[in-house]
């Protein structure tokens, strides 16, 4: 019923959304991650479905519910995440980038468990391909919406991540505050713009944010067409 209600103003649009966290792997029973939920990613699947867009989530381990109507590919490693978002990037008309990718991955997977010894033991990892700066190098005419998931110096970091990954709008937040960032249900964030200006939007519910920003992706995507 409420896909009747929302304006269906991303019909015959194509979005590629990603989402949760990226699992990396160590050894059969080990892995290293970090804390996202998945929540935002997924209301901004179910956000853009109920808009009328044709939605593609490309999502890391989680324990939501995919919503009705959406294409879900699940992937573990940031590698394959990659792998999945190249694949179906070139039918995306906008992307939009809120998954926690993990930045380094173990250097070596051991095809055993690792037994522990009575010594310290040293982790050597390496770095993951940066998804959204590959995407943003090959963007073509697509609207590219990044985050930024920050502890400190929240605009400044936010603003420099716009700019090396060629995006049209991040969307900012400040993971220390309360009613922000991971496990729960609100955000609070700031959305740049490519032109500078910013945006601070108020505490809201994590389906409010998503429909916020797919306000400004129709606005971006008229813009193109224009
Ligand atoms: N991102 C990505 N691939 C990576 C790392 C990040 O696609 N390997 C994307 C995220 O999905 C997000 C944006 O880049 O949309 C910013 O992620 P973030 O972790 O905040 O920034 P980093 O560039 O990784 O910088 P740092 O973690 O050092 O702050
Ligand atoms: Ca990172």
């Amino acid at each position: 019923a409420q896909a009747v209600l929302a304006p269906q103003d991303l019909a015959g649009q194509h979005l590629l959304v990603t989402a949760g966290p990226t699992r990396e792997e160590l050894d059969p029973v080990r892995y290293l991650s970090n804390y996202s939920s998945g929540k935002m990613g997924y209301a901004i699947a179910r956000a853009a479905r109920m808009r009328g867009a044709d939605v593609v989530l490309v999502s890391g381990p989680t324990f939501l519910t995919p919503p009705q109507g959406v294409t879900l590919i699940p992937v573990v490693s940031a590698e394959q995440m990659r792998k999945t978002v190249l694949d179906a990037l070139p039918k995306a008309t906008a992307v939009v980038k809120s998954a926690a990718v993990a930045d380094y991955r173990p250097a070596s997977l051991s095809t055993q468990k690792l037994k522990k010894s009575d010594e310290d033991m040293t982790l050597v990892l390496e770095k993951n391909p940066d998804i959204l700066a590959e995407v943003g190098a090959g963007k073509e005419g697509r609207v590219l919406v990044g985050f930024a998931a920050e502890t400190q110096d929240l605009l400044k970091h936010a603003a420099d991540k716009l700019k090396r990954k060629n995006l049209d709008l991040i969307v900012a937040n400040d993971v220390t505050q309360a009613g922000a960032g991971f496990d729960v249900d609100t955000n609070i964030v700031k959305l740049l713009h490519a032109d500078g200006h910013v945006e601070a939007l108020p505490q809201l519910s994590k389906d409010e944010v998503a429909h916020q920003l797919l306000d400004r992706v129709v606005e971006l995507l008229k813009q193109r067409e224009a």
